[in-house]
């Protein structure tokens, strides 16, 4: 313990440099030293990419690839039926088509969720549950057609890809309005 206690100081000692200067204050030297410590790895692109892959209500990010839904239905019985259901309806975990937009109806993709792209970034991001990341691209956008269909936003044709898949209007869009309230008196 003692060894470990004495290295670890001597490699903070010696990590830290001093980078700036420092300054006299009533005659005494006072250090602007900014400690650094030579711990952590550069960056490499290819790693911050892999988490820099966020989806914009708009678009902006959306991916080359296109699908249309009946080739996301044996990707679908293949990674996601498991926990899903075989028509995303039936679980055991989240049901994945809502059409019923009654106020007592299970909130879901197709009556909650204000953008068709939050489905690509969500599924791209986050599932399968058990690998998250593992599929690719064209994948994601042959499971969200998929969806999209059988939550009666698109027919079995429909081509989604980076162009079509924002310009699709979801049914609770209207239901949210943008918070412009600005403070002050006017918030009771
Ligand atoms: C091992 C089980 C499992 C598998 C396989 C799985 N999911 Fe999920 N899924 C979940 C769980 C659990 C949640 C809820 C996660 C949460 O709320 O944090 C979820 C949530 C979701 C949601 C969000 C639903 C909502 O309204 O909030 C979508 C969309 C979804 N999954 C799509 C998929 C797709 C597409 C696949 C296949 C690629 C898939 N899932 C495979 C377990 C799974």
């Amino acid at each position: 313990m003692k060894v470990f206690l004495f290295s670890l100081v001597t490699f903070i000692a010696v990590s830290c440099k001093d980078r700036a200067d420092s300054y006299l204050h009533e005659g005494k030297a006072v250090s602007t030293a900014i400690p650094v410590f030579n711990v952590g790895n550069v960056s490499v692109d290819s790693f911050v990419n892999s988490w820099d892959l966020d989806i914009r209500p708009d678009g902006a990010g959306l991916p080359p690839g296109e699908a249309t839904p009946l080739i996301g239905q044996p990707v679908f019985e293949q990674k996601c039926a498991t926990c899903h259901g075989a028509t995303g309806r039936e679980g055991p975990m989240n049901v994945l088509v809502s059409t019923d937009t009654t106020a007592t109806a299970v909130k879901g993709i197709g009556n909650y969720w204000p953008y068709a792209t939050t489905l690509f970034d969500y599924i791209r991001r986050a599932m399968p549950y058990q690998s998250p990341g593992s599929l690719s691209n064209d994948e994601v956008y042959a499971l969200t057609a998929w969806l999209l269909f059988q939550n009666k936003l698109i027919n079995d044709t429909f081509k989604l890809n980076r162009i079509s898949l924002p310009d699709i209007e979801m049914p609770a869009r209207k239901n949210f309005i943008k918070d412009d309230r600005t403070g002050g008196p006017v918030i009771r």
